[in-house]
């Protein structure tokens, strides 16, 4: 029997509008989707699909074993999510192995800071493995704030909030453009960053773009703590023309 092929879709930032006809096509014709999820909620990328779900399609949900209760600092970190990431690519890879294809649901695209990455290293080298690209969160919420983003020869850096303060500064000051996600509890150090590196009073704050009530203010009216799905915008130097 022909092993299944391992689709990797990008479901776009949140409005179920923004998928692509290709992601929209494999879903529909899944006979299992796959997706990561929290284990006490849907998962984001299931509830982006939703309707393009068929009730005869089965579901494979991956649970990550822990979301925030460890910090990457702590070896654990690493140790339990690569036995998450190993038993959810067995997992994937027995249904392959009996014939039958298996959608992965990434939210976003799936190349981009992006937990399919992880599966696909595992699986893309046994298995025929087709990629489907996605609407990134960012060009989500530069399109709802209404925020142009690069002009002519403008250089754009995606920055984690995560990284130590000098490094977010000095990144923010060689930048014309940036994009920093995962802000979290890093709020208040990527405030800091911006204000030295002089970028703070352009920085716009956007949080679920896309999806239902999703809205954007200035950083400088932000509380000291942003939910998962914020961003933040720091427009281009908009060289004359
Ligand atoms: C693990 S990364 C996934 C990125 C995704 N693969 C993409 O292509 O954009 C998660 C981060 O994306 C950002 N993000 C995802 N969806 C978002 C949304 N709808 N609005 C704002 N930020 C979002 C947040 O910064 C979040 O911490």
């Amino acid at each position: 029997m022909a092993a299944g092929t391992f689709y990797v879709v990008g479901v776009g930032p949140g409005d179920p509008e923004l998928l692509t006809m290709r992601a929209v096509r494999v879903i529909q014709n899944a006979p299992v989707v796959a997706y990561f999820c929290r284990h006490d909620k849907k998962g984001h990328a299931r509830t982006i699909a939703d309707r393009y779900i068929r009730p005869t399609t089965r579901e494979l949900r991956l649970a990550y074993p822990f979301t925030t209760e460890l910090s990457v600092a702590d070896p654990a970190y690493h140790t339990r999510m690569h036995a998450f990431y190993d038993k959810s690519a067995q997992d994937i890879s027995s249904i392959l192995t009996n014939g039958q294809d298996v959608v992965l649901l990434c939210e976003g695209d799936p190349f981009l800071y992006g937990s399919a990455m992880y599966l696909f290293d595992r699986l893309c080298s046994t298995f025929k493995t087709d990629v489907t690209p996605g609407i990134t969160a960012m060009s989500g919420c530069w399109a709802q704030a209404r925020q142009p983003m690069t002009h002519g020869d403008d250089v754009l850096c995606v920055l984690p909030a995560t990284l130590p303060e000098p490094e977010l500064e000095n990144w923010l000051e060689r930048a014309d453009a940036a994009v920093v996600m995962k802000i979290g509890r890093n709020m208040p150090k990527l405030q800091r960053a911006l204000a030295r590196s002089g970028r703070l009073d352009d920085a716009q704050y956007v949080e679920r773009g896309t999806q239902e009530n999703g809205f954007s203010h200035p950083v400088t009216d932000c509380a000291e703590k942003a939910p998962y799905f914020s961003l933040v915008l720091v427009p281009g130097r908009k060289g004359v023309r």
